[in-house]
């Protein structure tokens, strides 16, 4: 039947198919800023591409080639992609990367199906360590590894969904959360690196702690830029974490505070809008919950250092990694 209908179509129709496919990869081409939203080829603000670099600086701390690591690399890569195509309908964001989010564009339906084939595409990346000599039983670690990955992003992300309609999240939800929605998948991209670059299995496990803690501080400080960031630098909006309730680590810690709480729950019941955002802000400032945030951030960050130093020894101090990780503490994008 499929073959019929393919004979018979007019030229019309094929023309029509063309168009239509080359929009599905437009669409995706567009969100990794490769092309603009007429889907024409151009150099746009994109992400900043950690996964792939911890990725890769992983596969080289042990000893590997980080050529070896590269389709690891872009798996991860697209995979990220991928969840943040669907994160921006989940949150209803309407800018990433100083730029309309696809859904925005194209609508909801066709913004879903974007990321359900950069999903497939990433295990299509992924596969492709059988090209650079991996053995199977490598890539078959290295798949389990991403697999797990998968299904805790989606548990992250399910629970960062619920807990905008719950005031009683305490903070080891919001630890849970943040590991499966962030922490997982740059714990992905070490554990990946350091496997495929012949780390022992110490090592990888050591490696998959230190991305892990790096995720959970990145996280972190993601929530404090999407309550106090400057829009133009981070490219994505202030303020919709609050509207919609997030229970982003300071929104989190001052509803939990004993004086601060009542006053923002009372606040927040039944929903707010952009003109009560001021009071919100002053109730975060007289709650301290930027700099408590702050110091979560740091002890996240020594326990990451702590890992890489039980992965890679006395070379952990003085690693690309080290300092990486290190750059991302107060970063502003
Ligand atoms: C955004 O991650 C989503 C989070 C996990 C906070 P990034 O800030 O790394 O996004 P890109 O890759 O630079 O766009
Ligand atoms: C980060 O979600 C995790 C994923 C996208 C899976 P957020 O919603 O916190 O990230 P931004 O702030 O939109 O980039
Ligand atoms: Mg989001
Ligand atoms: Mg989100």
């Amino acid at each position: 039947m499929q073959e019929v209908l393919c004979f018979s179509a007019s030229e019309q129709a094929r023309d029509e198919v063309g168009q239509g496919v080359k929009q599905h990869y437009g669409m995706m081409h567009y969100h990794m800023g490769w092309a603009n939203a007429n889907l024409q080829p151009q150099t746009m603000p994109s992400g900043k591409r950690l996964r792939p670099i911890f990725c890769l600086l992983a596969c080289e701390a042990v000893g590997g080639n980080p050529g070896d690591a590269l389709p690891a690399a872009a798996a991860i890569e697209i995979l990220h992609n991928f969840s943040l195509v669907h994160d921006d309908i989940e949150d209803g964001d309407e800018t990433r990367h100083h730029r309309t989010t696809v859904w925005k564009l194209w609508g909801v339906p066709l913004a879903i199906n974007s990321g359900d084939a950069m999903f497939a595409l990433a295990f299509a990346a992924l596969s492709r360590l059988q090209r650079r000599g991996i053995s199977p039983n490598q890539i078959l670690q290295a798949i389990d590894i991403f697999t797990k990955t998968c299904i805790e992003l989606t548990e992250g992300q399910h629970l960062d969904m619920r807990f905008e309609q719950r005031n009683d999240v305490q903070p080891d939800d919001y630890f849970h959360m943040i590991k499966g929605k962030t922490a997982s998948l740059l714990g992905c991209a070490t554990a990946i690196g350091a496997l495929v670059g012949h780390g022992s299995s110490a090592q990888v496990k050591a490696m998959q702690h230190f991305g892990q803690s790096v995720g959970l501080a990145f996280q972190i400080q993601d929530d404090i830029l999407g309550i106090w960031g400057d829009p133009d630098v981070t490219g994505k909006p202030t303020g919709n974490d609050v509207l919609r309730q997030k229970k982003s680590l300071p929104l989190l810690h001052a509803l939990n505070h004993q004086r601060i709480g009542p006053k923002l729950t009372t606040l927040l019941a039944g929903g707010i809008s952009e003109n009560q955002l001021p009071r919100v802000l002053e109730l975060l400032a007289e709650a301290q919950s930027r700099e408590v945030a702050q110091e979560q951030q740091l002890f996240h960050k020594a326990a990451a250092m702590k890992a890489l130093e039980e992965s890679l020894g006395k070379d952990a101090q003085e690693s690309a990694l080290a300092a990486l990780a290190d750059s991302l503490t107060n970063r502003k994008a």
